[in-house]
């Protein structure tokens, strides 16, 4: 094996290295048989170079003679055979070159191989279409896991973290870990608990981030603190969601707001820069929260595209239609979307939408058609679905609207404006995928600011903090903390990339009495606080700075900057959709001796 350690790797030759013998290692990607002649695709992390074992012309008999069995080694080579291959690089035949591959301009006759390890039939093929479900490419995520593109994208985010580091680093912040075995910190999942082997029946919480403890750095006068930071959350899979997942988590003391939305926009630029070329620019859109659920029914609107949603409620006192009228007696709201071209929708395609906008709770989707034509003497007019209500006004809605002749208008109304806008928003998100309006190589930021600091959960009938319990009332909203707190807007930004949430922060409250209003508007009672936050706040009472934070997901990030939708494309060895690894079968159960030293007994019903 020594003699035959590799020399170059199997993407690095072009024609300048003619002549020269070489070294290469790697796997069989491909094996082709010509009459004789067999063709060997060598591929490793670098790329691929073409093997040729050819025993018949002079050069093979050549080779031949310094390595008797290199016939009989070649023909037992099967895919993903690991081997180390000799052989003298030469000039492919200009008709045989192959310009699509960065090695195509040569080949390497083999004079040697030697096979460094075996490999069984495989499971699903290694290339870029790969046809196995998902749980099989996790059974084997390490051959998965030698396709080009995971390569790729594993390469990317290991560009990302370093970029990020990179940036953070030369703008004076410290890289700080933080433990992994902690007092729960609340972001709204479910812990992940460690059971204690030391203190029977008490557990530790694997951190949902690092929130409580980066607090503390503040406190403890470490000003500008960022890492890289494993988080775990008990939730349900998503897409753009994984068990533990990973932040580019940041606090720093003494800053505003726009402090912390600066240092993103310009580690954004720094790492898109750095890993894509990509120049972004240099400050993100701004919307407040009340905007984006207005104008896109959503707080993480894909700004790819327009489609905004509009108020339809200056035309509803002279229609006829009293959904409408009643949605605004009861002080909802009724908004309308123009949907281009989609005059031409059947009725069955307007009920697919209008299912898509019950499951956010509307009660039903109305709608009529803008049509043109010579008997309309070239203006247009309102026609189909209700229609008919609004003939009288039907000029100014197509104007104000923004309608032209061939579009579908669609109309929710409901009792809560919350609802008119969301669910009308899911449709837009729905036809912005299926009309393909958002262009794939657009990336585009837009900050959502101003989010109301409480939301009320209607099941359990109180006020919780919308992000997290340690977010900054915005300072003109103080008075009406007991007194509205539906309408305390927070200092809370999140910043979104193409529809998805990228990052979350907020500037923090550092005066432990405001603190203590916060929990007892949330319901937490001063004694539950004291035991859960006690040591935050006892913190903060020895002139804890003012801070403020955000903590963009790393994952969320690589699977945008790759281009794709689901983020288990760009981590090694992520769960599955049930939360599970089938490669090592984890989750998996322990032995009663470790269960009885734990202190904990297993329940099965
Ligand atoms: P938040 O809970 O909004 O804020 O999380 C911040 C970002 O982390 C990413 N993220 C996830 N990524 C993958 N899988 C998940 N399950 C998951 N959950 C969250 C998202 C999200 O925007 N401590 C605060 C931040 C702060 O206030 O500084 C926090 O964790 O990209």
């Amino acid at each position: 094996m020594e003699t035959m350690k590799r020399t170059v790797t199997c993407g690095e030759l072009r024609a300048d290295r003619a002549g020269q013998t070489v070294v290469l290692n790697g796997w069989v990607h491909r094996k082709r048989d010509h009459g004789g002649i067999t063709f060997i695709n060598l591929r490793d992390r670098y790329g691929i170079t073409q093997v040729v074992v050819d025993t018949k012309t002079d050069a093979g008999i050549a080779a031949l003679a310094a390595a008797p069995d290199l016939d009989a080694v070649a023909a037992e080579l099967r895919n993903e055979y690991c081997i180390a291959v000799e052989g003298v690089v030469r000039l492919r035949p200009e008709e045989m070159a192959n310009p699509s591959m960065p090695t195509g301009a040569i080949e390497a006759l083999a004079s040697k191989i030697v096979i460094l390890n075996r490999s069984e039939p495989l499971p699903f093929q290694i290339d870029e279409k790969i046809n196995a479900g998902e749980d099989l490419r996790l059974t084997y995520r390490y051959l998965d896991m030698r396709s080009e593109s995971m390569q790729r994208r594993i390469k990317l985010r290991s560009d990302v973290a370093f970029a990020a580091r990179e940036f953070m680093i030369n703008q004076g912040f410290y890289e700080i870990e933080t433990p992994t075995f902690i007092k729960p910190t609340p972001e709204g999942a479910r812990d992940y608990l460690v059971p204690s082997r030391l203190y029977a029946g008490k557990f530790y919480a694997l951190p949902q981030s690092p929130q409580l403890y980066k607090q503390m750095l503040m406190a403890g006068g470490f000003d500008k603190y960022f890492q890289i930071a494993r988080c775990y959350r008990d939730e349900d899979a998503r897409g753009d969601r994984q068990p533990e997942f990973t932040q580019i988590d940041i606090e720093m003391s003494f800053v505003s707001r726009d402090d912390v939305l600066s240092i993103t926009e310009r580690l954004m630029g720094h790492v898109f820069m750095r890993t894509l070329n990509i120049a972004l620019p240099e400050r993100f859109k701004r919307l407040t929260w009340k905007e984006a659920q207005e104008n896109y029914g959503s707080d993480k609107p894909d700004l790819r595209f327009g489609m905004e949603l509009r108020d339809f409620a200056p035309y509803v006192e002279a229609g006829g239609f009293q959904a409408f009228k009643d949605a605004l007696a009861q002080g909802g709201g009724v908004k309308a979307l123009v949907v281009c071209g989609g005059a031409g929708y059947s009725r069955k395609r307007i009920e697919e939408l209008e299912a898509h906008a019950k499951i956010y709770k509307a009660k039903g989707v109305a709608w009529m058609k803008v049509a043109g034509g010579a008997a309309l003497e070239g203006g247009a007019a309102l026609e189909g679905g209700v229609a008919k209500f609004f003939a009288a006004n039907a000029g100014d809605i197509i104007t104000e609207l923004g309608a032209s002749v061939g579009d579908l208008i669609l109309i929710i109304a409901d009792a809560k404006r919350k609802i008119a806008n969301t669910a009308l928003g899911a449709v837009r998100a729905k036809l912005g995928k299926e009309l393909r309006l958002a262009d794939p190589r657009a990336f585009e930021f837009v900050w959502i600011v101003d989010f109301p600091l409480f939301e009320f959960n209607e099941e359990e009938n109180h006020w919780e903090a919308a992000h997290h319990l340690f977010s900054h009332p915005k300072e003109q909203c103080h008075d009406m903390l007991e007194s509205d707190p539906g309408a305390v807007l927070g200092d809370l930004y999140d910043l979104v990339l193409n529809g998805y949430e990228l990052a979350s922060g907020s500037i923090r409250v550092h005066d432990p009495e405001l603190q203590k209003r916060i929990f007892s508007v949330a319901g937490i009672p001063p004694e539950e606080a004291e035991r859960k936050f006690g040591f935050l706040t006892n913190a903060f009472k020895y002139g804890a700075p003012p801070h403020g934070g955000i903590a963009p997901g790393l994952d969320r990030l690589v699977m945008l900057m790759a281009g794709e939708t689901s983020i288990k494309e760009v981590i090694a060895f992520p769960k599955n959709s049930f939360a599970a690894s089938p490669m090592d079968d984890c989750p998996s159960e322990v032995e009663q001796k470790q269960l009885d030293e734990l202190h904990l007994v297993v329940r099965t019903s």
